[in-house]
């Protein structure tokens, strides 16, 4: 099996760091989403996508989980300015794309619209609660859409802690066929690596050549572990337990969603871009909260066929450490009680790291915990 085809077919490239943007007038000021964005455009990340979504291509992915050319897609992808902003622009002019007042790309504008976002949120996040962090930040952005084909003209800056961990999709498929590897298994997260992550990478790995640990750096949620501390235990966990010749680390610098199964299949489509053939989706994927049932990010898949999502989906089980197997297991492989597996929720964990408390090791590796509980009390 070779490696993935590109979502839509080809891999986009709207790259041009020689590009003359002097005479250009027009101007916006994204923010650091939108930025994000931007690069992951303009690098092939978010094939076949070409820029920002205009109306029919936002309401499609609204309302049938995709572009308006029939490909599936799940997330809409946005340029969000301010009424006051907007007014200063025509339809039909290019536009500077600046962050903190440095011009990072070219807009071309073709259409400027005012979305519905209390029905963007109903669609994608399946709530309208403003406690929900997706939805607190769709509100928070502003309220008018820009839309049309992009350039990237300048690379947005990489965090100094991890600068060489940030690859384009080119550079990954490059790195795959390096390394001979005819199926990868991509693994999306946004929190340290424990022992269920570990024992359902690895389950993965048995059956595929090689894993693509593709964390997302993007922005997250203030309590979400910051992204540099969690670089450090990622390493110091591959260096530790895994085979090296056998996984590959980038980082996947988009913000977070926190949309569950819509941003599930977002993040799959994204690593088939990247180069990988299979992807994780465990239990409550990209949830936060009581959101999402446990595996609707599973069972969202199953509405489409195999050849429109191009990738495979694996789906685990949630999984647990199990006293009496002595060993990582799911209700798929365990026929203990309750009261054997070991629990801990995400956000008592954090609060044990915070207090500097060492879970246990059968939740968490040793060397990971150190650099968390290290990291957290200097961050
Ligand atoms: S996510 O928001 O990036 O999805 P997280 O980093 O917790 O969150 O999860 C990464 C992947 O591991 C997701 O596919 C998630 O479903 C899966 N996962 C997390 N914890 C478990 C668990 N205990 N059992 C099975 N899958 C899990």
């Amino acid at each position: 099996m070779p490696l993935s085809v590109p979502h839509g077919g080809r891999l986009i490239n709207q790259i041009n760091l020689n590009l003359d943007a002097s005479d250009i007038t027009g101007e916006i000021e994204m923010d650091s989403m939108a930025l994000s964005d931007l690069e992951l455009i303009a690098n092939g990340a978010y094939s076949p996508i070409t820029g920002f979504l205009g109306k029919e291509d936002y309401e499609s992915v609204l309302y049938n989980l995709r572009l308006s050319n029939g490909v599936v897609w799940s997330i809409p992808i946005t340029l969000p300015v301010s009424e006051k902003a907007a007014e200063k622009l025509k339809i039909g002019e290019k536009v500077k794309l600046k962050y903190e007042n440095i011009v990072y790309g070219i807009l071309d504008l073709k259409e400027i619209f005012f979305p519905d976002k209390t029905e963007e949120a109903k669609k994608i996040f399946q709530t309208t609660d403003h406690n929900h962090p997706g939805v607190k930040k769709l509100f928070e952005r502003p309220n008018v859409y820009l839309a049309g084909p992009i350039t990237l003209t300048k690379l947005p800056p990489k965090k100094a802690d991890f600068i060489k961990y940030y690859k384009t999709p080119l550079e990954t498929r490059s790195e795959f066929e390096k390394n001979e590897w005819k199926t990868v298994v991509g693994f999306q997260t946004r929190n340290p690596i424990h022992r269920a992550h570990e024992y359902i990478q690895k389950s993965a790995l048995e059956i595929v050549d090689g894993l693509f640990l593709n964390p997302l750096v993007g922005e997250t949620k203030s309590d979400d572990i910051p992204a540099n501390i969690r670089m450090d235990s990622y390493k110091a966990l591959l260096k530790n337990y895994y085979p090296h010749d056998r996984v590959y680390l980038a980082v996947f610098p988009a913000a977070m969603r926190y949309a569950g199964p819509k941003e599930a299949i977002f993040h799959a489509l994204v690593r088939k871009n990247f180069g990988c053939t299979h992807f994780i989706v465990g239990r409550d994927h990209a949830g936060v909260g009581n959101y999402y049932g446990t595996y609707d990010a599973q069972k969202i898949f199953t509405q489409f066929s195999a050849e429109e999502i191009g990738i495979v989906i694996l789906s685990f089980e949630h999984s647990f450490y199990c006293t009496k197997c002595e060993n990582m297991a799911s209700s798929k492989t365990c026929p203990h009680n309750k009261e054997d597996h070991l629990h801990l929720s995400g956000t008592k964990v954090r609060e044990m790291l915070r207090k500097g408390i060492t879970p246990p090791s059968q939740f968490s590796r040793p060397e990971v915990i150190k650099i968390l509980i290290e990291g957290l009390k200097n961050s």
